[in-house]
């Protein structure tokens, strides 16, 4: 795909942060969502590209915008496929904590492949470059934990572990602390835990537990990206969640998913700040300014980009 793209890419992350970071703090998540959706969208449709949306804000009957199966873009150029989440952590947003981002993942159709994932959940063990074809999903964490501290010369007690507070990680937190490795607790967005998981520099080393599917397979471009490790399990609280994987996943719904089986080939992601948090900056104000802070990535090239932005406070609606 055109090299381009890619700063068109952090345009649309850009403007969808830009909206809603005006509704940072209020405690109206679903404006802030509503917000963040409609930018996102017009940003989309001014890029030049046939574009479907195969991870977006839900069906078609219960999302207004960005649907799975909406077509974006200018309708000529090149074919692709998008993952988007205008903005992930409504909560965080609402709550003005840490880790609310706007990000999306693309493929141009042919040259890679994004996961079509259910609205399930997945369990996720998602680990940086040092750790790769180390660890294992199948493995109790205490094993991976000692696994992770080898391969990154730290003793267990230097390691730490992005988990979800949620009472279904009550285990798990036990087990990572017994092993005398450290619980980085986040309320939501395990997306951007992830992604900085992938940044030796982040101070986080790697990410496990149950969060969303649709947020697992974004996570797993940027692994891509950045040449880390996803593994990854769909699981099913409802018996209507298997049956919508079994239609929607080729193979066994219950095996071990890997990067590749997530996302794979020439993805790109990009990623903006709307609150400050492990991965990035939000948005912040300054006099005349407001000041974005974005991470944008290409598989084929390799290359990880850090953007700060600077837009007059009067033209951030414009893409
Ligand atoms: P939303 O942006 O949709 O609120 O998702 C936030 C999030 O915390 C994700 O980061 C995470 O993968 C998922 O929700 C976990 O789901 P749940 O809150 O149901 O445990």
């Amino acid at each position: 795909m055109n090299r381009n793209y890619n700063l068109d890419f952090l345009r649309v992350t850009e403007s969808a942060a830009l909206a809603c970071a005006r509704w940072v703090g209020k405690g109206d998540r679903n404006s802030a969502d509503q917000a963040a959706c409609d930018a996102m969208r017009k940003a989309l449709n001014l890029l030049p590209m046939k574009a479907t949306i195969v991870i977006g804000e839900g069906e078609r009957d219960e999302a207004p915008m960005l649907f799975i199966g909406e077509e974006v873009g200018s309708g000529e150029g090149p074919v692709v496929q998008i993952a988007v989440d205008p903005l992930e952590g409504t909560n965080l947003c609402a709550n003005g904590t840490p880790n609310a981002i706007s990000v999306l993942a693309a493929v141009v159709e042919g040259e890679g492949h994004l996961m079509h994932a259910p609205d399930c959940y997945m369990d996720k063990l998602v680990v940086g470059q040092e750790c790769v074809g180390v660890v294992d999903i199948t493995l109790p964490p205490r094993v991976n934990i000692r696994l992770m501290a080898k391969a990154l010369g730290k003793s267990v007690d230097e390691l730490t572990i992005g988990v979800l507070d949620r009472p279904r990680h009550e285990s798990l937190i036990q087990e990572v602390r017994s092993a005398g490795a450290r619980v980085h607790l986040i309320p939501d967005g395990d997306l951007s835990v992830a992604i900085a998981a992938l940044d030796p520099e982040s101070g986080v080393d790697g990410l496990m537990g149950v969060g969303g599917a649709p947020e697992g397979v974004i996570t797993a471009a940027a692994v891509q990206c950045c040449k880390g490790e996803m593994q990854a399990k769909l699981v099913f609280y409802k018996p209507e969640q298997r049956s919508r994987a079994e239609k929607m996943v080729l193979g066994d719904v219950d095996r071990v998913l890997h990067t590749e089986d997530l996302a794979s080939g020439a993805v790109m992601f990009a990623a903006t700040g709307i609150t400050s948090g492990d991965l990035l900056k939000g948005v912040r104000y300054r006099r005349e300014y407001a000041e974005t802070d974005s991470i944008v990535m290409r598989a084929a090239g390799g290359s990880i980009r850090r953007i700060a932005t600077k837009r007059p406070i009067d033209r951030c609606d414009e893409v």
